[in-house]
């Protein structure tokens, strides 16, 4: 049942590529058009409201990103245990959409209740399309990642981020604004891309063990990267037990930086983007403080950020858009390998569940 694999969650890592593909396969037309659901109409609908728990609320967040550059919608991201209970005001414009792997989520499904008859429309992002959260929506889009056995999720995050994306270049065709250039064939690249990254393990297995013996790991990210370091901390502290935090680069002068000695490794997800110099001294802070790099980028990254980096992690180049989704696959493997070393239960790990249906 794990295909020769030790864990459900290496063999659903492994999914990835063929989960995305599918997820394509179900949004994307043979012609490139974009085919959604229609009663989804972005000409009716002015912002969007994403809630959701844990991985989910950080596929949000990065969609955020996509829907307000490209789509030049406004956008509100919230925890659906938060959002639930602060009666936020929804505008009769809003479009309100719930990611959930399980659709089961107790805070989610009350956060969606909560939007009944204030929003324009409900949409229902998820894994699981008999779900009660999936019933209760107007529109269901299913991420067709296929089931998700570990409690940690992967292929699910990844494939929620696909349908996000495509979202989002949906919205910005209907109001009229250029995609980016080749996005969609870009986007057709990715499994191959993610298959190329899942292979990088080797230099993950080796970093994996010097991790494990930490105390405090600190995860960084610019833009659509920061959601995808807090993606990474809270991997790491679900699997091996280790404190973990994620934030954005440019927060590190902010107060994270007080914690920086050699005992607290610094993971830092950074493709070659236009913010790459402004990361490479964000490094350098680290660096001077003895704090240990482990640099996630890609070859032209890699030769860029110069000497004193502890460890690299070399992913394929590919466009800035689609970063995020294969930046995930690192984020997923550092946890995996550092609880493998560190002799942690992967598929089960402690006081958690697969669906938290209670609040
Ligand atoms: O089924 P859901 O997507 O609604 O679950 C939300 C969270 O409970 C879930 O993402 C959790 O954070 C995972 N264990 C993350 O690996």
């Amino acid at each position: 049942e794990k295909d020769g694999h030790k864990h459900f969650m290496a063999k659903e890592i492994a999914e990835q590529p063929t989960a995305i593909d599918r997820a394509l396969a179900n949004y994307l037309a043979q012609d490139n058009s974009i085919v959604l659901p229609e009663a989804l109409d972005f000409s009716q609908i002015e912002r969007l409201t994403l809630v959701a728990c844990g991985t989910g609320y950080y596929s949000c967040l990065v969609a955020k990103y996509w829907f307000e550059q490209i789509a030049r919608m406004p956008v509100e991201v919230d925890v659906a245990s938060e959002f639930r209970y602060r009666e936020p005001p929804i505008s009769a414009d809003t479009l309100a959409v719930f990611v959930s792997q399980s659709g089961e989520t107790a805070d989610t499904l009350a956060a969606l209740r909560y939007t009944e008859g204030k929003a324009k429309q409900i949409a229902g992002l998820v894994n699981v399309p008999e779900s009660s959260i999936a019933r209760e929506s107007d529109i269901v889009l299913p991420i067709k990642a296929g089931p998700e056995i570990s409690v940690a999720s992967t292929k699910a995050f990844t494939c929620q981020l696909t349908v996000l994306l495509l979202m989002a270049l949906k919205a910005a065709e209907v109001r009229g604004h250029a995609l980016p250039e080749n996005v969609l064939e870009d986007m057709r690249a990715l499994p191959g891309l993610v298959h190329q990254a899942i292979a990088a393990e080797n230099s993950i297995q080796a970093m994996a063990r010097d991790l494990a013996g930490a105390r405090d790991v600190i995860f960084l990210g610019r833009g659509a990267l920061y959601p995808i370091a807090l993606e990474g901390a809270l991997k790491l502290k679900e699997l091996s037990y280790i404190h973990a935090e994620g934030y954005a680069s440019g927060e590190l002068k902010h107060g994270p930086i007080a914690l920086i000695d050699e005992t607290v490794p610094v993971v830092v997800m950074a493709p070659r983007d236009a913010l790459f110099e402004k990361t490479v001294s964000n490094m350098q802070e680290v660096m001077a403080r003895g704090g240990k790099v482990i640099l996630v980028t890609d070859a032209e990254g890699a030769k860029m950020a110069g000497d004193g980096v502890h460890a690299t992690i070399v992913l394929p180049a590919l466009p800035d858009v689609l970063a995020p989704i294969l930046y995930a696959v690192p984020a997923q493997q550092i946890a995996y390998y550092t609880a493998i070393a560190k002799g942690t239960d992967v598929d089960q790990p402690r006081n958690l569940a697969k669906s938290v249906t209670v609040e």
